[in-house]
């Protein structure tokens, strides 16, 4: 039994480009399901698929039960959409918007405007509420648009990219309502750069990138994959670039990448705060001189280079010393 959204072998090219290059996803009811991946990896053009925008050219999709590419209008009826770009008319006040969109999906004017204010107080839009939308910021918009796929609770929700440009108030405010939809029964798929936002709403974790998902887990089981904690120290002098790193060798779980004009050295470890002390005194007791040291999680980006730089890894034959420079060099060919 697939779950409320389910993909097999989703491809879609446009022209030369490979977007999607065989999506496969299963997203059990209930559950959230955080797509990550770098810029142009394919995340909205898989929700665009998904919520029936855009036809693959080869695969198959089921959402809420029903075939995406059977029964377009009937996944429509079933599906609530909020997209990477705000899509809110632009010379109706925020209250208006709201209200429009609920009457759009047959509430009562009563129930509409009791739902409208609700949503412009829980985004913090009540003071602008009366403006044309013309005039919000683009946080603002962005709010907007998020409340109204959220007018009415529909059992499957996308969200793309939702707390892009919010601000830290504001995400909070957002992550919870997110929430509470979720306790609500809703399934949601949400794309993210953030991996503090999937690792605290999303039960599920795919990593995509060029058109294919390259790994699916846990927050907790991808970062495990990737070697859990770092130690990260930056030293004084360069000069002590190498005994630093060969400490630090001896304590980590992996290679250390090591990034020679920051002076800056980082391993995977487990058991961080006794091996962090352990560090600080090995240093000292070689004389390498500290500038700043640290343990902290992984972060998208750890996630995202480690798994991607595995099949770098492969190709250069796996030298340890070269990591480093090739982790840095993996992640500046992905930005655009
Ligand atoms: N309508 C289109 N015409 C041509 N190419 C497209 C079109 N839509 C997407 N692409 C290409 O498909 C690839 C995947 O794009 P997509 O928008 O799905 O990426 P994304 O993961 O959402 O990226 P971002 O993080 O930047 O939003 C990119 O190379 C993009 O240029
Ligand atoms: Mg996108």
């Amino acid at each position: 039994m697939p779950g409320a959204i389910y993909a097999e072998g989703l491809v879609k090219t446009f022209g030369d480009v490979r977007a999607l290059d065989g999506v496969d996803l299963d997203v059990p009811e209930g559950t959230v399901l955080g797509l990550l991946g770098p810029n142009g990896a394919g995340k909205t053009t898989t929700v665009r698929v998904l919520t029936t925008l855009l036809r693959p050219d080869s695969g198959r999709a089921v959402v809420a039960g029903i075939d995406v590419l059977a029964h377009p209008h009937q996944v429509r009826r079933s599906i609530g959409l909020s997209g990477q770009f705000a899509a809110v008319d632009e010379y109706l006040t925020g209250r208006e918007n709201l209200r429009m969109v609920g009457r759009l999906y047959q509430m009562s004017a009563r129930d509409a405007k009791r739902r409208a204010d609700e949503l412009l107080e829980r985004f913090n839009l009540a003071d602008a509420a009366d403006r044309i939308a013309k005039t919000y910021s683009g946080g603002m918009r962005r709010r907007l648009d998020l409340a109204a796929a959220l007018v009415v609770s529909p059992p499957v929700m996308f969200m793309d990219e939702p707390t892009t440009g919010l601000d830290p108030r504001n995400r909070q405010a957002l992550w919870e309502v997110i929430e509470e939809l979720v306790s609500g029964g809703t399934t949601l798929l949400l794309t993210t750069q953030y991996l503090e936002e999937a690792d605290r709403l999303a039960h599920d974790i795919a990593v995509v990138d060029h058109g294919k998902v390259i790994a699916r887990g846990t927050s907790d089981q991808l970062k495990a994959r990737i070697g859990g904690e770092r130690i990260e120290v930056i030293v004084h002098d360069r000069d002590t670039i190498r005994t630093a790193e060969e400490i630090l060798r001896g304590l980590g779980r992996g290679a250390v990448a090591v990034e020679e004009h920051t002076r800056k050295l980082t391993v995977p470890v487990v058991g961080g705060a006794k091996l962090l002390a352990e560090a600080i005194r090995e240093l000292d007791g070689r004389g390498v001189e500290i500038d700043d040291v640290g343990l902290r999680r992984p972060t998208l980006d750890d996630v995202f280079i480690s798994l991607t730089g595995h099949a770098a890894e492969e190709a250069a034959g796996g030298d340890e010393n070269t990591e480093g420079t090739r982790e840095t060099t993996g992640r500046k060919e992905r930005v655009k």
